[in-house]
This record gives C-alpha cells, sequence and structure tokens, in this order.
C-alpha cells in the first residue's frame, strides 16, 4: 500500500460509480488530478464534489494528460474501448469498467492492445473481493467441497421495474445489445467462474424484454438515471435473461437476471453444490458463508479468527463490524495501485482477459437468445495478461 500512496490518477465519467472509484482511490493513498464527465460543466460540478485537483473539458485529453498515471473509466459503455485503447497507447495503467467493450471481438482486440502495452488494465469485477466468496472459493479448492455437480443462483435488481424508470443503459447505441445480462449477468458469471474454478462451455439462454416500451427523459440524454415522463420509445435490450449452462468440469447450472424483480436491490445469488456439501454466498448479506451438508447447516462468519489464510486478508475489521462493497471496491483498487506502482500482480485481479470473458459469455447468450438453440462459448483470441 505504501509504494502506491500519491499515484496520480484520474477519473472519466463521474456518475454512480465514478464516486465510488474516487472514494476508494482517497483511501489508496491516490491523489485525484482530475475528472471528466459528459460535459465540461458537468466535469467541474463533480470536480468540486469530488475534491479532485481539476475539471478536464473531455475524458480524451484526462486519458491522455502527461499529469495521469493511472485512469479509470466510469463511462456509459460505448466509450470503454476508444478511451481505454486512447490510455494504454499514451501509457497509462487503466481501470475500465465492465462491460469492457459491447461485442467480444471489440473485447479481444483491446486485451491484446493491453497485453501488449505491458500496462496494467483491470476490470472491476469487485464481487471477487468479499471474504466469503474467497473463503467459498478456498473451500472448491481444497476438495472440501467436493466434485460440483450443480452451479445455480441469480443477479435481481428492480430499479428499471416500471416504463417510466429510464437510463442510458436502455439504449442499445450506449449500452450495447444486451442491457441485462452485460450489466450484471457478467458479474454472476464471472463469481461463479472465479469461485468455482469451472468455465462455463455451453449456454442455452432466453431473454425477455418486460417492458417493450420505456418513457425517455431529457435527463436521460444528460446521463442521470430518472423516472421519465417524456415521449415513449420501443426498448430493444433485455430486462431478463434466463441462462443454462455447462461446465467443463462436468456440473452443469442456471442462472437469473433480472433487472425488474420488485423488491430486489442488488441480490446476486450464488449456490454450488457439491459432492460433501453445498455452499451459498448472497451479495447483500455477505457477512456469513452457508454451508450445507445433509446432517447440518452451519454459517461461516466473515470473522478474520474463523477464515482461511486464503479469505483472511480481505476481512479488514473484527468479526460483528460488517463490512460491504465498498470496502471490496477499497481493496480492488489497493491492488490495481499496488501493480501498477511495481509491486506484484495480486492472484484473482480482474483483468481485461475476464472482462474479454464476459463479452464472449454474453455474445453467446444473445445469440443463443437469438437462435433458439445450445450455443459453444467460444473466445474470440484469448490473451492472458
Ligand atoms: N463494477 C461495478 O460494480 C459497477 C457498478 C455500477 C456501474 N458500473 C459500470 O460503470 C459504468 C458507469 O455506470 P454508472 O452507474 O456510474 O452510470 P452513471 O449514469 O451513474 O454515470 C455515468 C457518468 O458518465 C458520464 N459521461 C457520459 N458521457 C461521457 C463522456 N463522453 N465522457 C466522460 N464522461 C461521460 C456522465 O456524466 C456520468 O457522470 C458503466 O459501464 C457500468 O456498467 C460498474
Amino acid at each position: 500500500m505504501r509504494m502506491s500512496r500519491g499515484v496520480r490518477i484520474g477519473i472519466a465519467g463521474t456518475g454512480f460509480i465514478g464516486a465510488v472509484h474516487a472514494r476508494s482511490a482517497r483511501l489508496a493513498g491516490a491523489r485525484l488530478v482530475g475528472v471528466a464527465a459528459s460535459s465540461p460543466q458537468s466535469a467541474r460540478i463533480a470536480a468540486a464534489a469530488l475534491e479532485a485537483e481539476r475539471a478536464f473539458d473531455s475524458a480524451e485529453e484526462l486519458v491522455e494528460s502527461p499529469d495521469v498515471d493511472v485512469v479509470h473509466i466510469c463511462t456509459p459503455n460505448n466509450i470503454h474501448v476508444p478511451l481505454a485503447e486512447a490510455a494504454l497507447a499514451a501509457g497509462k495503467h487503466v481501470i475500465c469498467e465492465k462491460p469492457l467493450a459491447l461485442d467480444a471481438a471489440s473485447a479481444a482486440s483491446l486485451t491484446a492492445t493491453a497485453a501488449a502495452s505491458g500496462r496494467i488494465a483491470a476490470v472491476p469485477f469487485v464481487y471477487r473481493y468479499h471474504a466469503t466468496a474467497r473463503e467459498a472459493r478456498e473451500r472448491v479448492a481444497s476438495g472440501a467441497t467436493g466434485p460440483l455437480r450443480l452451479i445455480h443462483g441469480s443477479y435481481l435488481q428492480d430499479w428499471l421495474l416500471r416504463p417510466h424508470d429510464d437510463n442510458w443503459r436502455v439504449d442499445e447505441d450506449l449500452g450495447g445489445a444486451s442491457r441485462a445480462f452485460a450489466d450484471i449477468g457478467s458479474h454472476w458469471c464471472d463469481l461463479a467462474e472465479f469461485v468455482s474454478g469451472h468455465r462455463i462451455t455451453r449456454v442455452c439462454a432466453r431473454t425477455v424484454t418486460a417492458l417493450p416500451e420505456r418513457y425517455r427523459s431529457e435527463a436521460h440524454a444528460a446521463f442521470q438515471s430518472v423516472n421519465g415522463h417524456g415521449t415513449a420509445r420501443p426498448v430493444t435490450t433485455e430486462d431478463v435473461a434466463i441462462v443454462q449452462f455447462e461446465t467443463d468440469r462436468g456440473a452443469v447450472g442456471t442462472t437469473v437476471i433480472s433487472q425488474v424483480s420488485a423488491g430486489r436491490k442488488n441480490r446476486l445469488l450464488l449456490e454450488l453444490d457439491g459432492a460433501h456439501e453445498a455452499l451459498e454466498f448472497n451479495q447483500e448479506e455477505p457477512e456469513s458463508l452457508w454451508v450445507g451438508t445433509r446432517e447440518h447447516v452451519k454459517l461461516i462468519k466473515r470473522d478474520p479468527e474463523s477464515l482461511s489464510d486464503a479469505a483472511r486478508p480481505y476481512a479488514t475489521l473484527p468479526g460483528g463490524h460488517p463490512q460491504g462493497y465498498g470496502d471490496c471496491f477499497d481493496a480492488f483498487v489497493g491492488e490495481v495501485y499496488r501493480a501498477a506502482t511495481g509491486g506484484d500482480v495480486a492472484a484473482g485481479l480482474p483483468t481485461f482477459s475476464d472482462g474479454l470473458r464476459a463479452a464472449t459469455l454474453t455474445d453467446a447468450v444473445l445469440a443463443s437468445a437469438r437462435e433458439q438453440r445450445w450455443v459453444d462459448v467460444t473466445s474470440p483470441s484469448p490473451v492472458f495478461i
């Protein structure tokens, strides 16, 4: 952590997640040199709110600035690739939000560019940083859980439940052809593969656009999530994805991804059924990991004293003092800065290769849903960095 103190960072995109990045960056001792937003004026407002040293007129100017060592790309999805390419070309380390790209081909090309650059190129699949998710991973890897037979779960939200709920993600041009799956299904698959050690090899998917019309508002154009009162327009991106899959190590599974499930705010649930025990991780209640055997069920608490060596580093507070999403981001950003300033690249740091993996799965899910058949998950060109 000490090495990375004073690392100079810039954040492009200052909405929900840009502010989360800024907080974690500050905690890691970085200098927030500047921010860029959708206009020079909104960048100035954001710079004041986030206490950045300056506002850049554009994201393009920020990613090339000689004053910045690490670029955080927190913009709408459609400009992730050009901004990340420009940042890498300018010699920057890059944290780019998911989805890395709007399709697997452009994610593969960007990942290859990142690998050739020798820079750190990371994607915030931050649910990996819950100590109880690491504990589940360790139980599977150590053999305690036994060979996995079934991997299942869901990622449910309700913020797009109603026709007047609006956001740039709804628009294919800004968010990409997949909405719910690319936005949150990507997180579920990343965590499922990370914890299980399995790779999804085939998918059979169905997508549903529960609300075929939504109301666009002017605030939507200004990149704010709002209740739109404007004109009704057709929606082409999915609200729901249901995916059945097989893995390379003989497990089968399902996941249900939804942004229209009332009362569910951010409920990522992952269950792994092995020959000896089952494990359940719930992102909204990450203080314990449920472990079931036929005779007993138990909860492993996120207590440094009872966790394995693999999970303990992510339990930064004593048991009974809850940690959550923000702590995951802090751990992720800390690992990126350490690697970017000459420290080790931590095992499990999610990189552009993982972003490419998510884009590949998204393409397969869309193809399966469109063609109503099983589709093999094949990466355009796997590149590991
Ligand atoms: N890793 C995670 O857990 C996580 C969580 C939420 C969002 N995200 C990702 O972060 C990204 C942003 O999502 P959000 O929820 O913060 O969206 P948001 O709508 O809250 O914020 C988007 C921001 O981008 C800015 N912006 C728009 N066009 C821009 C441009 N041309 N140049 C610079 N800035 C521009 C807007 O002004 C706004 O500040 C998305 O890709 C999303 O998938 C990731």
